[in-house]
């Protein structure tokens, strides 16, 4: 694989910048963004009048913690524009989350924000190694989700032609790619998958494909994983977080020289890790929940919220800014077996150690009297379908996900096909468990 480490004057300044020189920004524009927040959205002046706090408490960064937290459920309490600092028409763009319950959250930008969200896109990118002048393939969906349409302007913006797929088709993706030759694609990890099986399916080599980078995020996926895809297309494999409430696509985002973790890009979102149950901050290098202020955003400026997705922050390598470590998971993501608390990027990891087994997986969880029990739907490869190499495979998966998780499953190893496939995030889990 090439070597796509920047070269001297392709970064921005503040990419390089001193720990004070990040601090002191980020103190003025958090000053900027409160007061913002205070003087412009009903909602945030209720808020910090009904804690007893004023954007003049805060004198340090440290300052905000005592500003109150944000969560998903203020979004939908206050559905759909509620929470916005600017008046409707003043906003640029609308986009939305789908949510499985409920009204959808709805955040809105202002054509500045818009600028903004290419600028972290595109500074993005570049640390996946694109550089301009390069072909992006997105196949993130178009449309509320932020998504397809983040990403294609961070590409355009970093001068990239782009060729906005969307998600889905998969037959077509496989087409364009092959006749396009693009040497960037941006999708979610396992709609990824889907693509590569795709390739497999018409008889073509992916190792001989185009692409050079794959850019992959909105959902978590695992280092093992990883290895799987950057093996099987011959390309970096390189992760982008991002969230609707916060920005979307490019929050933060891993540098394909280090791959270690993805640099939060702290000029715009200050983040901060809280213990899950306490709300209490933990130091840099603890596990705990992910909180975002944003310091630039004009729609709809967020206050402390609570991301649910869980990480920790580490020391800047590739860059100065501070990293995160890959999202191991969301807390709401969370199964607890018999006590045992089991992420579904465990199970990926499990089933990447099983020669016999392809990626493709899902959680199904019942109940059986007062036990909850766990199934775990797993594809075999077209090499190891006959009934005793599926038999083998299943006996292999219990025994890791029982050695390294900790937990009994019941393993069905379906033929190749028989997991139901992603087109943007995946379903990891399937709760048949009755409801209380
Ligand atoms: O998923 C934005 C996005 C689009 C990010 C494309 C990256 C690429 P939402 O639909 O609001 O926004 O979902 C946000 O997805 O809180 C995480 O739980 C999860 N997520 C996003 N990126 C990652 C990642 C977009 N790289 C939620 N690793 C977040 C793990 C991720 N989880």
């Amino acid at each position: 694989m090439e070597n796509l480490s920047p070269r001297a004057g392709e970064l921005e300044a503040i990419e390089m910048a001193s720990r004070d020189e990040i601090s002191a920004l980020q103190l003025e524009r958090m000053k900027w963004s409160l007061t913002h927040a205070y003087e412009n959205s009903p909602f945030y002046n209720k808020r910090f009048d009904e804690t007893g706090v004023h954007p003049s408490d805060l004198k340090t960064l440290s300052d905000l913690a005592k500003f109150p937290f944000t969560t998903k459920k203020d979004l939908r309490d206050t559905y759909p524009f509620g929470m916005f600092a600017v008046p409707r028409e003043k906003l640029a763009r609308i986009h939305a989350s789908s949510g499985t319950t409920g009204k959808p959250t709805v955040v809105g930008y202002t054509a500045k924000d818009v600028d903004t969200w290419a600028i972290v896109v595109a500074r993005s990118i570049r640390a996946a190694g694109g550089r301009a002048g390069d072909l992006v393939h997105v196949a993130y969906g178009y449309g509320l989700f932020t998504g397809g349409l983040g990403a294609h302007y961070g590409a355009e913006r970093l001068g990239c032609a782009v060729v906005p797929v969307s998600g889905g088709m998969t037959e077509r993706q496989v087409t364009l790619i092959q006749d396009f030759k693009p040497r960037i694609i941006m999708v979610t990890p396992s709609y990824m998958l889907s693509i590569l099986d795709e390739f497999r399916r018409q008889g073509l080599d992916p190792r001989e494909s185009s692409l050079a980078v794959g850019i992959f995020g909105a959902e978590p996926w695992t280092n093992a994983m990883r290895e799987e895809i950057e093996h099987a297309f011959d390309m970096h494999a390189v992760d982008i977080y991002g969230l609707s409430e916060v920005m979307g696509p490019g929050v933060a985002s891993e540098c394909v020289e280090s791959k270690d973790g993805l640099h939060i890009w702290e000029d715009h979102f200050y983040p901060e890790i809280i213990d899950p149950v306490t709300g209490a901050i933990l130091p840099d290098g603890e596990l705990g929940e992910l909180v975002f202020t944003t310091l630039t955003k004009e729609g709809l400026p967020i206050i402390r919220y609570r991301t649910r997705d869980l990480t920790r922050l580490l020391p800047g390598t590739a860059r100065s800014m501070r990293r995160m470590e890959k999202v191991t998971g969301r807390s709401d993501d969370m199964m607890i077996l018999r006590g045992v608390n089991v992420f579904p990027t465990q199970i990926e990891e499990q089933i990447l150690k099983c020669r016999g087994l392809a990626p493709h997986f899902q959680i199904e969880l019942t109940r059986s009297g007062r036990m909850d029990d766990m199934t775990v739907h797993v594809e075999c490869t077209l090499e190891a379908a006959d009934e005793i190499a599926r038999g083998v495979s299943a006996k292999e998966l219990t025994y890791h996900i029982k050695s390294v998780v900790g937990v009994s499953t019941k393993i069905t190893v379906h033929p190749p096909g028989g997991v139901v496939r992603s087109e943007g995030k995946a379903k990891r889990v399937v709760d048949k468990r009755p409801k209380e």
